[in-house]
Formats: structure tokens, sequence, C-alpha cells
């Protein structure tokens, strides 16, 4: 079939390097742009397209990069522009794309902008931002990082949807958007390939007046629940695809928190303000609302997070699919909880999301297989958003204790300790005390141990990565449309059930794939659908995808095994 009618970038694979942990070259202890390019040749040889870094920018470092103070400027920790170019020219010649994290809800308190605001803002620099002259904040709204989203500064309240040092970009202001769009194209001029846009849906504001439920002891409501994909925000979109990213051929993906349903069509397809968002309902179901309301959630319950997106998407667009980033706790621990350490889940997790309908991403690590660490107590984080939402259970009566273990659950350093090349100390990431604690795990979760076993997760990532970039499927698993599919369950008492499956449908012109993933410790028995007969052995290789040695068929029945991928191609 003509392929060429799709876009470009659903034959890329992304992955996603937190600068500041992925390699360190001068001893400091924090990774940084020429240490991303003595691994380009690790990443070329693992077979991702695209590199997604996070934010490296000038920045006083409040949220680690996500509050810059020079868009135009690379951190010094981090290297200097030439090293970024540098990072451009030599991934540019390995084939690979790079993507930049455009963070442009809010700036660093520290920019020029917002300096020279503070001095006056009612003049045209307070207009860069969103400042009211009053004695209170405007209502009872909690920053993402808590406290009240408004902070006092002289006579007047500023507005950060993040943290304090993160104030709020005025998207009213048409030179503040020209400023963003000048940035964009800037880059692009530089030779990136795409855009990752942080909390993108925020841009919006509700009506500040409004005072909502309080939803803590601190009387505050998260401004997260109510104050995104606010009414007129496409406005602002429309333009920056217009003006910024249609200026060349980029990849955009949007962090896209709370896009109701009835405006997925206005974010994705071909019109839309990106080619792909994030949708997190899938990656928060372990927490409702607040970390340490933890959910017990169920197979069924996550495929149909899972399904509701892809879903709701294929209708106008594609998704973008990952089971990681550096906002997250490590995919292994929290979707397989004590089976974290089972090299055959780890492989089936990351067949499940790889092969649904969209672009993969792949976090750092997660190729490794990497898990949450555990740690003693609240002084061993670096994450300000795990301190205040510790403090915050502490004011909600919860203990010391259990609030070290909600964040052993969920703080966002899980995904950001240092790489592990190998056991050395420090993991090969550098000669230094990293800033950040290495996961006690390392010595046994490490890339040059794993990269000699064939076994290994990394080389089964590296197999997975191979059969979607150039397997017999290739086509039907970047192009092909997906459903939901249930089978029967083929009536063995002692196996799990269905409910542990999540099983789903690719089809493409002639060729459909069943996809089943075993999310349990025992083997389930499926019935298999009318169009799925494999005669023989030979037969069944041709037709069949599978982790594990074998695919267990006996007549109309296919035995998953406990933990197993498998995929059958329907009636040839
Ligand atoms: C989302 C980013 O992924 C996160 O790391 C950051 O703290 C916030 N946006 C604020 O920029």
């Amino acid at each position: 079939m003509n392929t060429s009618k799709y876009p470009w970038w659903l034959s890329e694979v992304v992955y996603q390097i937190y600068p500041r942990s992925f390699q360190d070259s001068n001893g400091d202890g924090i990774g940084d742009l020429p240490g991303i390019i003595s691994r380009l040749d690790y990443l070329k040889d693992l077979g991702v397209t695209m590199l997604w870094l996070s934010p490296c920018f000038l920045s006083p470092m409040a949220d680690n990069g996500y509050d810059i103070s020079d868009y135009r400027a690379i951190a010094p920790e981090f290297g200097s522009m030439e090293d970024m170019d540098r990072l451009i020219a030599e991934a540019g010649k390995r084939s690979i794309k790079i993507m930049l994290d455009l963070v442009v809800n809010h700036s660093s308190d520290e920019h020029i902008w917002f300096q020279r605001a503070l001095k006056d803002p009612e003049g045209p620099w307070g207009d860069y931002y969103i400042f009211r002259k009053t004695d209170r904040p405007l209502a009872n709204w909690r920053s993402i990082f808590g406290g009240n989203v408004w902070e006092k500064a002289g006579d007047y309240y500023y507005y950060h949807t993040f943290h304090r040092k993160q104030p709020d970009l005025n998207w009213d202001n048409e030179k503040l958007r020209e400023e963003v769009i000048s940035i964009v194209r800037w880059w692009l001029d530089k030779g990136v390939s795409g855009f990752r846009v942080d909390a993108i849906t925020f841009l919006k504001k509700e009506d500040f007046s409004r005072n909502y439920p309080p939803d803590g002891a601190d009387g505050l409501a998260n401004v997260g629940a109510f104050g995104q994909d606010v009414e007129g925000i496409g406005g602002y979109l429309t333009e920056l695809k217009r003006e910024a990213f249609d200026y060349k051929p980029c990849l955009t993906v949007a962090e896209a928190f709370g896009v109701k349903d009835e405006n997925v069509a206005h974010y994705v397809g071909e019109d839309g303000y990106f080619d792909i968002i994030f949708d997190f309902k899938a990656a928060d179901l372990d927490y409702a609302g607040e970390w340490y309301h933890r959910t017990s959630w169920t197979v069924k319950d996550w495929e149909d997070k899972i399904m509701h997106d892809q879903l709701r998407t294929q209708n106008y667009g594609w998704c973008a699919n990952f089971i990681e980033n550096h906002d997250q706790p490590r995919a292994a621990s929290k979707y397989l909880k004590e089976y974290a350490d089972r090299p055959e889940a780890v492989k089936t997790l990351g067949a499940m999301y790889f092969f649904l309908r969209g672009v993969p991403f792949i976090y750092q690590g997660q190729e490794l297989g990497m898990v949450n660490f555990k740690r003693d107590h609240i002084g061993q984080f670096d994450d300000l958003s795990s301190i205040d939402v510790f403090q915050r259970g502490l004011a909600e009566g919860r203990s010391a204790e259990e609030m070290t273990g909600v964040l052993n659950l969920r703080s966002r350093d899980h995904g950001r300790t240092p790489y592990p090349w190998d056991k050395s100390r420090y993991g090969g990431f550098s000669d230094h005390k990293p800033w950040l604690e290495m996961t006690e795990e390392y010595p046994a979760i490490n890339l040059k141990d794993q990269i000699q076993d064939p076994d290994s997760i990394y080389s089964f990532y590296k197999e997975l990565i191979c059969f979607r970039q150039k397997g017999k499927w290739k086509d039907c698993l970047r192009y092909g449309s997906i459903e939901r599919y249930t089978s029967d369950n083929a009536g063995d008492s002692r196996g799990a059930g269905m409910d542990q499956v999540i099983s789903y449908v690719r089809k493409y012109g002639d060729v459909k794939l069943y996809c089943w993933f075993n999310f349990s410790n025992r083997p389930v028995t499926v019935r298999l659908p009318c169009d799925v007969a494999a005669e023989n052995e030979a037969e069944l290789a041709e037709i069949s995808w599978h982790t594990q040695d074998k695919v267990d068929i006996a007549g109309d029945v296919l035995c998953l095994r406990p933990w197993q991928s498998v995929v059958l191609r329907a009636g040839i």
C-alpha cells in the first residue's frame, strides 16, 4: 500500500533524555551535552530516531530547568551553545533528530522579562506576566507545587500555575506571543526537528474571581482540576501552530493533561494545534488527585484508560505512547508492583505499549527495566514537588513514615536517578558524586551487563524497535487502526482470567494483528478468534510474534504463559 500519505513522524521512535542524569563528561556530578554526544553511538545502535531533551537552557534550576531564564542560552552546567550545535550536527550524522522542550506557560522569575516586570508591574514588561494590584490572592487556587497561585510582590500579586519561581506568561499579550514565535523559529533555524510543549493546557486562565471548594487542609483547590483546556485556549494555539510550528517541518508533542474528549479534535489531527499529545490518565491511574490518595486499580481499569485515549484520538490523529518520563515513577515498579524485577513481565509491559497506535516514546533507563529506589527520609529527595507533597501530607495528619512511603512509590526523583552505564562507583555516569543518589539497584541493573546478554531487557527493547521499524508488520504497527478486543476464556479454571490480559487488534490493509499481553503470574487460556488458525508449527511461526520461547496453541486454544505477549496475524 502507498504509505506516503502518512506523516513522516509516524516512523520515529523517540528517546527522552533528562540531561542532568544521562552522562556527565566533566566530573561535576551533573550530566551534560558533551556527555550526550559521547553516547550517540549507543542510541543509534539501540535504534531510536529522535531525542527529546528535557530543558537544558539557562535556568536557576528551581525545577531542574523547567524554569527558564534565557530561552536562547544553554545552562553552563550542561555546556555551551557550541555543544548544542555539535549535538544537533553529530546526531544528524547518525540520522537522529533533536526535539527540544518548549516551556512557555511560564518562565523563571530570574528571566530578564520578569526582573523588569517586577520594577514596573503596570509597564510593558509587567504585561508579559499576570500581575494584579491587590492586598490578597484573588481566589483559593493551589498551584501545582503548593501554596496559592498568587504570590505577593510589593503592592502586587503575580500568578504562577507551578512554583512561585515559575511566573506564568501572559498569553493575552501579543508582544509576548511574538517573542515565543521568534524563539521557536530561532531553534528551528538551528536545525532542531521537534518540540515537546510543556504544560500547554494551562495557557488560558479560568476566571480569576472564582473560588472552588477546597480539596485539602490548606483550604485551597488544585488548579489542575479546573484550570486546564479552558475555553478560548484555541486562539493562542492556532496562532502558535501557524506562525511557529509551521515555519519548518517539525514534530510537536504537547504535554496535555486535562484535554476534554470533545476537544481532542482541536489538539491533534490534520488541523490540530499539535501533531500528537501525551494523555496521562493511564500514567496516573495509581492515585486520585493527590499522590497519597492511592487507588487499587486493576488491569481492566488500566486497559480502559489506554483504550479510551487510543480510540478517542484515532478519529482525528495519533497518540504519543509512553509509560515513563521524568515526572513519573519507573513503569516496572508502578504497573508490575511486586513483579517489577521479572524480566518477562517488563518485556510484556514494553511490548504492550509499543504496539499501540501512535508514536512510541522511551524514557532513559526504561530500556534497562529500571525500578524505583527506596529512600528513608525526606532529606534524600531533590524534587520540589515531592517535598511539597510530603509537607502537605504531614499537614493532613499523615506520618513522616507514611509520606516517605508515598514518595517511594511516586516521587519524580525515581525517573531522575543517574543512568547506570555499568556497575562501577557512580555507575559510569560520573567519576564524581552525582547530584542525585543512584538507585540501589544499579549494580544489578546496568547497561554493560545487559548489552552482552541476548535475553536482557535492553536486547528485547532493541529487537522491539527493530521489529517496529523494519519487521514484517511494520506498516500495520505504524499506520494501522486499533480496536478493543476481548477473547473468550477457554475455560481452564486453574489459570487467570481475561481480566488479567490487555488485548487489542491492529489492522492495516489485509494485515490484521491480534495482540495479547498477559499481566498475571498465571497462565491464561484464550479461545482463538475464528480467523486465526495455524495448522502446524511452521505456519504458526510465520504468523506469530511472541515473548518467551514459544507460543502454546492446541486446536483453537491459545495458552498465554505468565507474563507472555503474543501477536498473531489473522488468516493470510
Ligand atoms: C511539566 C514538566 O514535565 C515538569 O517536569 C515540570 O515541573 C512542569 N511541567 C512545570 O514546567
